[in-house]
């Protein structure tokens, strides 16, 4: 990003903020159909044609530093698990035995020299090549050389680690495109993970997403964290191609009421990220980032049920090297005001879950500001096939005429 970047940003917030409707290229929409947060079958399509096919945000590097780091990741039922191997690359493998397929390694995160089924021995190197098979004789006809861990494509987008669980996946560069080409200098920043939770929420993973994808809200939910300090009138949303979006609010001059000045900045930093602006960018399907040269949240959305939903937070922060953070006295209060404001946003959605089963308001309204949301429903329409979908559940393409061409 580069300082001509920042004049537009400028320019088009200005725009935003003095407009008295929405701009002419946009649309009356239809309400969002409320099956599509309900029904069991859509959910199907979604796991079946969107989440068995992209790419899905797995791990960081700094979390599997060294020969023998894993890191276990459970993709919609499915257990992945990182691997580094003795030449310090990363794979994914099922974490599921050739034998009769229990885990190789459990926990979270972890080392081992080996991968060591759980249940009878069988043995895998860092590579997932069987090796050892206690009681070999008695099996006939083993061929060890065709029961190798089951690889899962793993490709890397700066410091982090993506997965498909479709072998014939597009390249990671491409299913990302344009925001590689747009965000370089974060790909490029030294960041190590800093903080991690897990939060789970009963709602279809949209409801909770969709609570990111906007900041028509700030004013009723957020009055005293968010509210005071982002102009919301000049906020400028720019829908990229492949369902990716972002959305640039203007920080009020002298409103950030915090230390994080303090905290250091990743090199190469550019004016976007420091000179006065809040950005959230969405990597589709289920990440939202905050983005700050001084350290920032992925937000990952993991559906559970149709109805349940797995938040995973994790930070990150410019690489201090391991161990504390030196200055864990700003983070810890950093991240104590973004759990409050997190459980400011988390207040409406179950009730907004059980209004939408209960179809008690009709359907979604979506305005111009919230045209983020359109964009990503279109675009899990375009991976299950619109053809498949219930023409009631159905979602038009009826923004793509907004697309940035980068
Ligand atoms: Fe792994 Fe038996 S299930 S060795």
């Amino acid at each position: 990003m580069d300082a001509d970047y920042l004049a537009r940003f400028r320019e088009r917030s200005a725009e935003e903020a003095a407009r008295t409707g929405p701009p002419p290229e946009f649309p009356a929409l239809p309400d969002l159909p409320l099956g599509r947060y309900t029904d069991p079958e859509f959910f199907a399509l979604e796991r079946d044609h969107l989440w068995r096919k992209v790419w899905l945000y797995a791990a960081h590097e700094t979390e599997l530093e060294g020969a023998g780091a894993f890191k276990n990741v459970e993709v919609l039922g499915a257990p992945v698990v990182l691997v580094r191997n003795e030449a310090g690359e990363v794979h994914a493998f099922m974490n599921a035995c050739r034998h009769r397929g229990a885990p190789v390694v459990r926990g979270p995160q972890g080392h081992a020299r080996l991968l060591v089924c759980q249940y009878h021995s069988w043995t895998y190197d860092l590579d997932g090549i069987l090796k050892r098979v206690p009681d070999e004789r008695d099996f006939a006809g083993l061929c060890k050389e065709d029961r190798a861990l089951v690889r899962v494509r793993c490709e890397r987008w700066g410091g982090w680690y993506f997965v498909s669980l479709d072998p014939d996946a597009m390249p990671l560069a491409e299913f990302l495109d344009p925001l590689p080409r747009v965000l370089p200098e974060v790909a490029a920043a030294g960041l190590r993970v800093l903080d991690h939770k897990s939060v789970v929420l009963g709602c279809n993973w949209k409801v909770l997403a969709e609570a990111f994808l906007e900041v028509y809200h700030a004013r009723t939910v957020h009055p005293t964290t968010v509210a005071p300090t982002v102009d919301t009138k000049g906020t400028v949303i720019t829908l990229y191609d492949h369902g990716h979006q972002s959305m640039l609010s203007p920080v009020i001059p002298g409103t950030r009421n915090d230390d994080r000045e303090a905290l250091p900045m990743w090199e190469g930093v550019t004016p976007v990220f420091t000179d006065g602006i809040q950005p959230a960018h969405g990597i589709f399907p289920n990440i939202i980032s905050p983005l700050d040269a001084r350290g920032f949240p992925f937000l990952v959305f993991w559906p559970v049920d149709v109805r349940t939903t797995r938040l995973e937070i994790t930070w990150f922060a410019t690489d201090w090297g391991g161990g504390e953070h030196p200055r864990w006295d700003i983070w810890k209060k950093r991240l104590e005001r973004f759990d409050v404001l997190m459980d400011e946003d988390y207040l409406n959605l179950e009730p907004i879950q059980r209004s939408i089963e209960a179809a008690a308001h009709g359907g979604q309204v979506i305005n111009y500001q919230e045209r983020r949301i359109w964009h990503v429903h279109a675009w899990i329409d375009k991976w299950i096939g619109a053809e498949r979908i219930p023409e009631q559940l159905r979602v038009a393409d009826a923004l793509g005429h907004l697309i940035q061409a980068v």
